[in-house]
């Protein structure tokens, strides 16, 4: 079984690899992939168009389940560039250059809100609804400008005061975000485990 199941992606594999060269374009080169941009004193600009890309999934951790205050409240909406989601889908794998965004908004809260669960009742059933956007984290893998970074991976924050967000960011030492994500995440530091999208593109790998 375990076989036939790797012989089945190597052959999506190489499906896909023929696909690109004959597209023009092959999957070793990282100059398909839209990558951030960066200042001279080589911090990174907010992406503009994040909320465009593709949006992956939506992990919830409501302050009132996490002691009244959760490490990313509470929403949190996951976008991947798209040249790299298309990358993803073809390979399994996250390109030099790949961007993700997580952006935070709080659930809403009114005059039904379980103040032990933080949900509240509307005309769809009892549960969390997004309120307000409160963050903007980004996820860069870029081993020639982070080499020293566990993959290549850097991590940034644009605040956690709402909008407008910072215009720039710097990078978090890697014991901030970076250790995490390499001890418990599924696909090369990236939470695939939890994300819907990206599990249907990873099928065939
Ligand atoms: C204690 C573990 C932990 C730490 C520390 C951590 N994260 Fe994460 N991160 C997660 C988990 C779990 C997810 C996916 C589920 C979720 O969002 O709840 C995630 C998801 C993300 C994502 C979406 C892409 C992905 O990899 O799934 C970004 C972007 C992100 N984190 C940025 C950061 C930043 C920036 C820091 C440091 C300020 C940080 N993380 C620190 C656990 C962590």
């Amino acid at each position: 079984m375990s076989l036939r199941f790797s012989t089945t992606g190597a052959s999506a594999l190489a499906l896909a690899a023929t696909f690109s060269l004959a597209a023009g374009w092959s999957l070793a080169q990282d100059d398909t992939i839209i990558s951030a941009q960066f200042n001279d004193a080589g911090e990174v600009l907010q992406p503009t168009d994040y909320r465009r890309w593709v949006f992956v999934g939506a992990p919830l951790t409501p302050n009132a389940l996490n002691g009244g205050e959760a490490p990313f409240p509470e929403f949190h909406n996951v976008y991947v560039e798209p040249s790299a989601f298309d990358h993803f889908e073809a390979t399994g794998t996250w390109p030099e250059g790949t961007q993700i965004a997580k952006e935070l908004t709080m659930v809403q809260t009114d005059d039904s809100t379980n103040p032990d669960t933080g949900a509240n009742a509307q005309v769809s059933g009892f549960g969390y609804f997004q309120g307000d956007f409160v963050g903007l984290e980004l996820l860069i893998k870029d081993n020639a400008r982070y080499p020293d970074e566990p993959g290549g991976w850097a991590f940034f924050s644009f605040g956690h005061g709402g909008e407008p967000y910072a215009e720039t960011a710097t990078a978090f030492p890697t014991d901030s975000c970076n250790a995490c994500h390499a001890d418990n995440a599924e696909t090369d530091f990236v939470f695939t485990q939890f994300y819907p999208v990206l599990r249907a593109a990873m099928k065939n790998h």
